[in-house]
């Protein structure tokens, strides 16, 4: 069998399953209760529902374009990485004609974790239980006392499962479960101009550097991603002593909560990007700032995009992949559980940046974003409060309010998509849209 065949035994088995065991079949929750986007109010329970966590698996994850890894993190066959596409684990690697291929990380054998390893380079992914070997398309090549099985097992028939569409853009790998899916670039829209303002600011393209740094927090994985997507309204508050710190004057922020003018885009496939504009861009590290020249940004990426999404934004792609555009913080909120996530996060930089500037820019991304940086932590404090009450049963069934900017959404003659003020929840709004079209919509495993 091949990977591809083997892919679409998943969904019959699925469906064999479901069909059986009363106790096997998963029930599917109808969201629609829970989530008013229009009148921005959001239903606590999915945060903390296990039944809506695991439809999420079954229903966003195994179904989404996931971020898996940067290009630059494959230099030559055999070169993997491993990490996860929702719970599941899966290893991203080169194969021989050097195509970026993911399989799951589990021995077709008793589903072992295949690859513990985090990233190396490697000839054969060799199973550490009972010896089983696989090659880099994902073949078995060998099986330790192979004579002993019956004249029907045959070994083409225990490939590794493949993920069916790998996809990039501009040196972003994202991987989907779904063969049917639409393309990464069609769902990402009009998505990719605000990215741009990241990915695309030099000819050459980005590397990440500095591998890849990993921390848990205790919340679900939708308050990290809508966050990103759609909240600058707490930077100031939040932020403060942070940005007291970084000011030349000590003093911080102005005493208002919503001083900085700027928009917020969201769109109809859950992506969000906020950020302030500016006449004038800047990036906070100054060796940065001093490298670019700003009148090859206005005429690369136009004078909107250098005043608007290439300043200091943010930024989610539906579902669980988010990024800053000013340090090149890019990151996946791994679900853990619908109460713990697991933060993986890259350094971003220019391919073309001389070495120093490389340096400043991580070093600006350590202290400000790294797993210890003095914003990062403020974040995922919030993030951790909001879930260490909401299993309360009271507090549980109290409303979350979204209404910030309700209407404001429209084509605003410069941004492409739907945007709204920079302090608005529209953003939000259409994640959590999304969320509840893709979460009552059934998946390509529940369909013949
Ligand atoms: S579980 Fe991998 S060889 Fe047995
Ligand atoms: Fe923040």
């Amino acid at each position: 069998m091949t990977s591809a065949k083997a892919n679409d035994s998943i969904g019959a088995l699925r469906r064999n399953l479901d069909a059986g065991s009363g106790a096997a079949k998963p029930r599917n929750i109808d969201v629609s209760p829970l989530i008013d986007s229009d009148g921005g109010l959001i239903d606590r329970s999915i945060y903390t529902d296990r039944e809506i966590y695991a439809q999420e698996m079954r229903r966003i994850f195994a179904r989404s374009w996931l971020f898996l890894a940067h290009e630059t993190q494959f230099k030559k066959p055999g070169d993997f990485f491993t990490t996860f596409m929702g719970e599941d684990p899966v290893i991203v690697s080169m194969d021989k004609e050097k195509k970026i291929r993911v399989y799951l990380n589990s021995c077709r054998h008793r589903g072992v974790r295949l690859c513990r390893a985090d990233a190396g380079a490697t000839k054969m992914f060799t199973c550490t239980y009972h010896g089983w070997s696989f090659d880099l398309a994902g073949a078995l090549q060998s099986v330790p006392n192979e004579t002993a099985y019956p004249d029907t097992f045959k070994k083409e028939n225990w490939s590794l499962i493949e993920v069916p569409r790998v996809e990039t853009y501009k040196g972003l790998i994202f991987g989907n479960w779904d063969k049917n899916a639409d393309s990464l670039e069609d769902n990402l829209g009009d998505m990719k101009y605000y990215m741009d303002a990241m990915l695309d600011r030099d000819p050459e393209g980005t590397e990440v550097v500095g591998g890849v740094m990993k921390w848990e927090l205790e919340g679900n994985w939708k308050l990290a991603a809508e966050q990103f997507a759609t909240d600058w309204y707490h930077v100031n508050m939040s932020h403060a002593s942070a940005l007291m710190v970084l000011s030349p004057t000590g003093k911080g922020p102005k005493a208002d909560i919503a001083a900085t003018p700027g928009r917020q885009h969201g769109s109809e496939n859950g992506h969000g990007a906020g950020f302030p504009t500016h006449p004038k861009s800047r990036f906070d590290a100054k060796m940065v700032h001093d490298y670019y020249d700003y009148d090859f940004l206005r005429e690369r990426l136009g004078d909107d995009a250098v005043e608007g999404p290439m300043t200091t934004g943010h930024a989610t792609v539906f579902p669980n992949f988010s990024y800053l555009p000013v340090n090149g913080s890019i990151r996946v909120w791994h679900p853990k559980g619908p109460d713990k996530i697991e933060v993986w996060a890259w350094i971003l930089v220019d391919k073309s940046m001389p070495q120093d500037v490389k340096d400043a820019q991580r070093l600006y991304n350590l202290r400000t974003f790294g797993p210890s940086g003095i914003f990062e932590a403020d974040d995922g404090e919030n993030w951790s409060e909001i879930q260490a009450i909401s299993g309360g049963f009271v507090t549980n069934s109290v409303p979350l309010n979204f209404q910030m900017g309700i209407g404001s959404e429209r084509e605003d003659g410069t941004y492409p998509g739907q945007t709204s003020e920079l302090y608005s929840d529209a953003a939000g709004r259409a994640f959590y849209r999304h969320w509840a079209k893709v979460m009552n919509t059934p998946a390509w495993h529940e369909t013949n």
